[in-house]
């Protein structure tokens, strides 16, 4: 995902605790258009810090957990919810259906709570993070074509909390019609690295250079063109850093290319200063909102801090935000370079929890179901995530 900064739209103000729904109001779900987006960026100065070590990851995908799941079910449990048996009040008649079950997902069930829409996960662990909140948990795996035809029968809109999914089946369940939010052309962009390179070039997105490599012979024609150190990324199944791989010379190109298996690409180093990263929404209607920019600094490859807002100029910031919205609005249809896009919440919006009138899961929710975005801006002064992953 990329992160940005913003200037922030006149949308009417909420927070969580006077928030207030009426059902009579909420518009009926309308043609698609991509869900929040998180974009995150470079800000490179004259300088450099300390290159990143290819390190192993622990992965924030990974669902270890333990949470009783009173309402897992198979996919071929009969018995489970179907949205032609619901009853019709609102929005509470809307079930959003999400590809995963992590902790990004029970956030969302979290947000979803209070606003009366009913959230259905799929994921192949029976006490994945969403199981206990979820208005329904079908267990089974969001990369196998079945069992996704089957989940997609039982929600009105399709979203994702991870974006390994199988997109060829949502790209076929989009032609029958089933409503993806984002759209299935999105998301095959985005999980693959290498595609989202290719596509935010051909808009003019500013971004580290890169190129594809096929084997060591083309690693070592990357390093002569780029020099060293050369990040050298997994094109597919990459997240966390797992798929990353940082090589300091030639000698290093082997190891570093080795048991990688989804297709490689190169990027020429970064010499960053400052990661920054922005969370922007995109509703139904093409309303754009981005959330203010923040700083990550991550840690092994994991974002582990998060300071927001980022402590940058105002001209950087606007710069990013001006990046972002561009990046962002490609997928419909200098100092700050674009480093990746993720479909759907992101580890460096956690934060908009406490300190945002809208959060980013219930953003996400807004854009996926067709109601208006809301206000993204901070109601604290400043906010800082910090992971504990790697404590
Ligand atoms: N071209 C690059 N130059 C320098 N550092 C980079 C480059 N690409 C990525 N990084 C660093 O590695 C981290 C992880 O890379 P990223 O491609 O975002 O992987 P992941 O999919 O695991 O998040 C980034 O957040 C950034 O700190
Ligand atoms: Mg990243």
């Amino acid at each position: 995902m990329l992160h940005q900064s913003l200037t922030i739209s006149g949308a009417a103000t909420n927070t969580d605790t006077i928030f207030s729904f009426n059902p009579c109001l909420a518009p009926r779900i309308t043609p698609p258009s991509p869900p929040p987006t998180t974009l995150s960026f470079f800000f490179s100065m004259n300088h450099s810090t300390k290159q990143n070590p290819l390190l192993s990851s622990s992965s924030s995908l990974k669902h270890t957990t333990p949470v009783f799941a009173p309402q897992a079910s198979r996919v071929t449990h009969e018995t489970s919810p179907s949205k032609d048996d619901v009853p019709v009040h609102g929005l509470s008649e809307v079930i959003v259906g999400v590809l995963g079950g992590g902790q990004l997902g029970r956030m969302l069930c979290q947000a979803a709570s209070q606003m009366a829409i009913k959230v259905m996960v799929l994921d192949p662990l029976e006490n994945c993070p969403a199981s206990a909140l979820s208005y329904h948990h079908m267990v089974g795996s969001f990369d196998d074509s079945a069992t996704v035809r089957e989940f997609a029968k039982r929600c009105d809109v399709l979203t994702v909390e991870i974006e390994h999914v199988d997109v060829a089946t949502m790209e076929m369940l989009e032609q029958q019609g089933v409503d993806c939010q984002p759209n299935a052309s999105t998301i095959r962009i985005i999980q693959d690295k290498y595609l989202q390179k290719v596509h935010f070039s051909r808009h003019a997105i500013p971004l580290p250079e890169f190129m594809q490599i096929d084997d060591l012979e083309g690693a070592k024609r990357a390093g002569e063109l780029f020099r060293y150190p050369l990040m050298i990324k997994s094109k597919r199944l990459a997240y966390d850093g797992r798929g990353n791989a940082v090589a300091h010379s030639e000698e290093e190109l082997s190891s570093a290319v080795a048991g990688f298996d989804c297709g490689l690409y190169v990027e020429k180093w970064a010499p960053f200063v400052k990661e920054l990263a922005v969370i922007v929404a995109r509703g139904r209607d093409n309303s754009i909102l981005c959330y203010p920019v923040v700083e990550t600094i991550h840690k092994e490859n994991i974002c582990h801090i998060v300071k927001a807002p980022a402590n940058v100029s105002w001209d950087i910031r606007k710069h990013a935000t001006d990046v972002a919205y561009k990046a962002v609005s490609s997928l419909e249809g200098a100092g700050i370079l674009l480093n990746e896009v993720a479909p759907r919440p992101h580890n460096s919006g956690h934060h908009t929890i406490e300190s945002c009138y809208t959060s980013q899961f219930e953003q996400h929710l807004r854009a996926v179901v067709g109601l208006p975005l809301g206000e993204p801006s901070m109601k604290t002064p400043a906010a800082v995530m910090v992971s504990l992953v790697l404590f």
